[in-house]
């Protein structure tokens, strides 16, 4: 009887919690995982990335090139508001095209335990090049105080390059 009741109020809780996902999950909301069809073009970025670490990943853009979301996003002219999913902004493809260029930096040079997921090393990120500028050749005129990651700190001691890497340091 009393476990009877348990189940009948754990469903109730787990009904709840859907309808509450349900209603909030088209809400522009951090926090919740999104399904693979939320995002509508994403060609370098994985299907499946929550909506918080999207925006994470955006707000880091921001900062890593002292830009608003604006400088890679069009406005839609007629709902006069952002329309992210939109490619008319020759900015958004340079950043995809940096997007993978810092991931491959990431996978060639510094996969020293031959990760399963390389494209998730971030030791190399916008911000080193960057700093703060959407030009970094400009911006070597003014550096900006940046806290580096330590290669000690990524490698944890193991300061042996991966074997495909090693090789190719040898040609
Ligand atoms: C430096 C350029 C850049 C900046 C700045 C930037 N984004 Fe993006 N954003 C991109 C790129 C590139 C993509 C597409 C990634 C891909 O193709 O996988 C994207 C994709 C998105 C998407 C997914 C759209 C879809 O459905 O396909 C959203 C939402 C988004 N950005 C929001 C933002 C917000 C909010 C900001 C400001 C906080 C921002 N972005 C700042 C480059 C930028
Ligand atoms: C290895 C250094 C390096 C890294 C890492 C890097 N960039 Fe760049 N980026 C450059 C250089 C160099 C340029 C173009 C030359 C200039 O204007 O200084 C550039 C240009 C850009 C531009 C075009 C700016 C414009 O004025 O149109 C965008 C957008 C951009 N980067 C986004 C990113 C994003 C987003 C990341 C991280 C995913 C990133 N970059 C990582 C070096 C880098």
């Amino acid at each position: 009887m009393k476990s009877k009741k348990i189940i009948a109020s754990l469903g109730a809780v787990a009904l709840l919690f859907s309808i509450f996902s349900f209603t909030t999950s088209h809400k522009v909301d951090l926090g919740k995982e999104v399904s693979a069809s939320e995002w509508k073009n994403l060609k370098v970025l994985p299907q499946n990335i929550s909506e918080d670490s999207l925006k994470g990943l955006m707000r880091g853009y921001n900062d890593a090139l002292g830009v608003k979301c604006n400088f890679c996003h069009a406005n839609n002219p007629e709902t006069k508001k952002m329309d992210f999913a939109s490619d008319a902004k020759k900015e958004k493809e340079f950043a995809r095209h940096m997007i993978v260029m810092t991931r491959d930096i990431n996978a060639k040079n510094f996969n020293w335990e031959n990760a399963k997921n390389p494209e998730q090393i971030n030791v190399v990120t916008c911000v080193m090049c960057h700093r703060g500028s959407e030009s970094p050749t400009k911006s070597l005129v003014k550096p900006v105080d940046v806290e580096l990651k330590s290669v000690k700190d990524v490698a944890k001691d193991k300061l042996v390059p991966a074997t495909g890497s090693a090789k190719a340091e040898k040609k």
